[in-house]
């Protein structure tokens, strides 16, 4: 496949250059980034990487594949273009609002798009223990969500903590906008019953915890994800882009290339 990269100087973009310099069916044929920044026209300097691939602000029509972590006010010019040229596209930009959104499955009605705030399988799966112990544990167990990442993220609370809370909220059976509390401050009185919490730290070069907790009067349960490596979230984008080859157009998640989930129709 021949891959392009948004966001190709930032943090992921810079772990997925580097990852993909050991994929032997893989080609990065163009390194994205915004028009303002000094390093447009200038060399990628990564080890292993095709000589003369230069950062660019052009939309890659060369590419077959787009992977996106860039920012969620750029996604919807960037999927629809991809939509208008057939391009395959995994999508890993967190803190999309709910017009973005829209424009994401606008577009995954042309194109195969893989959409995940979490391309880690550790996450993946978290995600369905989240649901199963959220439906089988019930009210009694207050849920609260605290998720830590590196000081210069712009986004809070994580993408992934939401789709932890989301699964939450799926496993009791209810819309997670009507239990959301997003942090708390004041005199907020009781805790409502059902009420989940979610709650964002932020320093250091912290690169990914979330802990879910169920606390009950008696006990008390714990599920946590750290990641150690953004690669892990590297390794999950290409593992999608390689999934998504000759798929129908359609909206798909992690849960679909990890096989924790069947394709329908
Ligand atoms: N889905 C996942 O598994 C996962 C994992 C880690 C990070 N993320 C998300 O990926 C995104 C990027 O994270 P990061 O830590 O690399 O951030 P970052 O700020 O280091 O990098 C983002 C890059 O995108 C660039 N950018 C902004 N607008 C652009 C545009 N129009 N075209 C091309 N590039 C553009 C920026 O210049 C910057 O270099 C965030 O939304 C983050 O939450 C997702």
């Amino acid at each position: 496949m021949n891959v392009a990269i948004l966001g190709a100087a930032g943090r992921m973009g810079q772990t997925l250059l580097r990852f993909a310099a050991q994929l032997p069916d893989c080609e990065v044929v163009a390194a994205v980034e915004r028009a303002d920044l000094p390093c447009i026209g200038g060399p990628v300097k990564l080890d292993g990487l095709p000589d003369g691939l230069a950062y660019t602000a052009e939309w890659p029509d060369v590419a077959d594949t787009v992977i996106d972590f860039s920012f969620h006010a750029t996604v919807p010019a960037s999927i629809a273009k991809a939509a208008e040229r057939g391009q395959v596209y995994v999508l890993g930009t967190t803190g999309l609002t709910d017009e973005e959104q829209g424009a994401v499955r606008k577009a995954a009605e042309k194109i195969p798009v893989v959409w995940s705030s979490n391309m880690s399988p550790g996450v993946n799966l978290l995600l369905e223990l989240v649901r199963r112990s959220a439906a089988t544990l019930g009210v009694d167990y207050d849920i609260e969500i605290t998720e830590a990442h590196h000081r210069l993220k712009k986004d809070a609370p994580s993408g992934t903590a939401i789709m932890l809370a989301q699964a939450a909220a799926a496993g009791r059976g209810v819309e997670l906008r009507d239990v959301a509390c997003y942090g708390r401050e004041g005199i907020v009185g009781e805790r409502p019953v059902g009420e989940i919490g979610i709650h964002a730290i932020r320093g250091g070069s912290v690169v990914g915890d979330h802990t879910v907790m169920f606390m009950a009067n008696e006990e008390r349960v714990e599920l946590t994800h750290k990641a150690g490596d953004r690669s892990v979230f590297a390794k999950g984008a290409f593992a999608a882009a390689a999934w998504l080859q000759g798929r129908a157009a359609g909206l798909y998640s992690m849960r679909h290339v990890l096989g924790f989930e069947e394709v329908r129709g």
